[in-house]
């Protein structure tokens, strides 16, 4: 006679096995981009390092979007706590074109597309960016630009990116204001990440 329990009980657990070897194969999933970012919170002296910036947050939020990897840029030394000093002296390296390196390699090249986000400094990349750009090959990789700013937008970014990653494809995917990226709510910043990358 056919056992209807034991057929139940089978098909139960045979539903519960392929979750399990789903839910392995999604874990086991390559993620698919790099998302490569800067904040100044992370970087000054008397900052907060379990604080979330402001470019950060942008960040997570295109990582979230986009299934990729964080990745985050940090200085060796860290910039005054005086919000004066800091862009006096971020004016004096870029005038220079002081390449500073960075506390730890970040490497992105098993990456074919990269989102890499900044606060726009005196309307070009902080310095530090210019020893990750040096630091690996990015031609032919799809490089996706996303900054915030109090009234620059990209500033000059794109073209000083153009010429640091030659033979990249770097393409501008988001500004935003400095005040949205702190003040906007959860589904402010998924909608403001979303229209952009639906764009692309
Ligand atoms: C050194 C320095 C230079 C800046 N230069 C500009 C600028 O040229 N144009 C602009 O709109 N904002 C400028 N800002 C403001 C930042 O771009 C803006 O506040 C950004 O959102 C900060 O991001 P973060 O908190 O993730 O570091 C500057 C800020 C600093 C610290």
């Amino acid at each position: 006679m056919f056992n209807w329990r034991k057929a139940i009980i089978g098909g139960v657990m045979a539903i519960a096995a392929l979750g399990v070897s789903m839910s392995s194969a999604l874990a086991a999933a390559p993620q698919n981009a790099a998302v490569v970012y800067y904040t100044l919170l992370h970087n000054r002296l008397e900052g907060d390092e379990n604080g979330i910036g402001k470019t950060q947050r942008v960040a997570m939020e295109i990582a979230k979007q986009t299934n990729s990897q964080l990745f985050e840029i940090k200085n060796v030394d860290k910039y005054p706590a005086a919000y004066g000093d800091t862009t006096d002296q971020a004016r004096d390296e870029l005038d220079q074109k002081v390449v500073l390196p960075m506390a730890e390699p970040v490497d992105v090249s098993a990456y074919k597309d990269i989102y890499i986000g900044m606060p726009c400094w005196w309307s070009s990349y902080p310095r530090v960016f210019a020893s990750f750009f040096q630091s690996q090959d990015f031609s032919g990789k799809n490089i996706y630009v996303f900054v915030t700013h109090g009234g620059s937008r990209y500033g000059r970014i794109i073209n000083d990116m153009k010429e640091a990653m030659p033979g990249a494809n770097v393409v501008p995917l988001l500004e935003m204001y400095d005040s949205d990226a702190e003040d906007y709510d959860d589904a402010e910043m998924t909608e403001a990440v979303q229209e952009a990358l639906g764009k692309l």
